[in-house]
């Protein structure tokens, strides 16, 4: 059977990691987040004075950029790959409300992109692979032989991430995180480079009522087809 590169893209906290994992672990393939990558340069940034009072001090970053190393690691006993900064696991550390604040204004900026593609390709070049994004199906992949793109309606992912928040002990505001959602939706959707938006030929998936299992096996069965021809 032919190996296939898998893209998801869609709004924030509407399920694509989840779905991108499950796919990844069924298959046997690569499974990349590239939402972790823009989370951890935005991590390196608050780390190193490159933001401060919420502004970004975009010279500096650019000075930086290059001493940004991001990779994933394979977590046995948790059976999950795990974000590493510089050789750091930041995994927990770029999952909260600060990353999650200044994540989108980061993720706007040109060199910022550019970087972060041109990894994303190099990681995807032998195929194998399923990525989740905004941008996965239009700029990173626009051959990728299967193109999800999953949303969900704001108020069912605002209290989905605030469940999974609360579940592992932070204490969340639900205001707050639909402010999140909804303000990153917007820019992530109406920024210049790489908007978020649906390339022509994904597949369009509303998972507001559809559970988690009957989204997989709709979706396995469309990699099972695309793998075959
Ligand atoms: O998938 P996520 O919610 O963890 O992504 C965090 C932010 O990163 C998202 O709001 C926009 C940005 N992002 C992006 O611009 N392009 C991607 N391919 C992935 C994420």
């Amino acid at each position: 059977m032919k190996k296939i590169i898998i893209a998801i893209d869609g709004h924030a906290s509407c399920g694509k990691s989840t779905l991108a994992k499950d796919l990844a672990r069924k298959l046997k393939y690569r499974y990349i987040d590239t939402g972790a990558m823009y989370r951890a340069v935005t991590l390196f940034a608050l780390q190193n004075n490159i933001i401060i009072n919420n502004e970004i001090n975009k010279n500096k970053l650019f000075d930086f950029i290059e001493k940004i190393k991001i990779d994933f690691k394979y977590n046995l006993e948790l059976d999950k790959s795990e974000t590493f900064l510089n050789n750091i696991n930041v995994e927990n550390k770029i999952r909260g409300m600060e990353v999650s604040n200044l994540v989108s204004p980061i993720s706007i900026i040109g060199f910022v992109r550019e970087k972060l593609v041109l990894l994303q390709q190099e990681m995807g070049k032998n195929k194998a692979i399923v990525m989740d994004g905004r941008d996965i199906g239009t700029v990173v992949f626009p051959d990728a032989e299967l193109k999800i793109f999953l949303t969900a309606g704001v108020e069912v992912r605002a209290k989905r991430r605030f469940d999974e928040l609360t579940k592992k002990g932070d204490n969340v505001n639900f205001d707050e995180i639909l402010l999140n959602l909804t303000t990153r939706d917007k820019i992530d959707s109406t920024r210049k480079i790489a908007p978020l938006k649906k390339a022509e030929n994904a597949i369009l998936i509303d998972n507001s009522n559809i559970g988690i299992k009957q989204q997989f096996e709709k979706v396995l069965e469309l990699c099972k087809e695309k793998k075959k021809n």
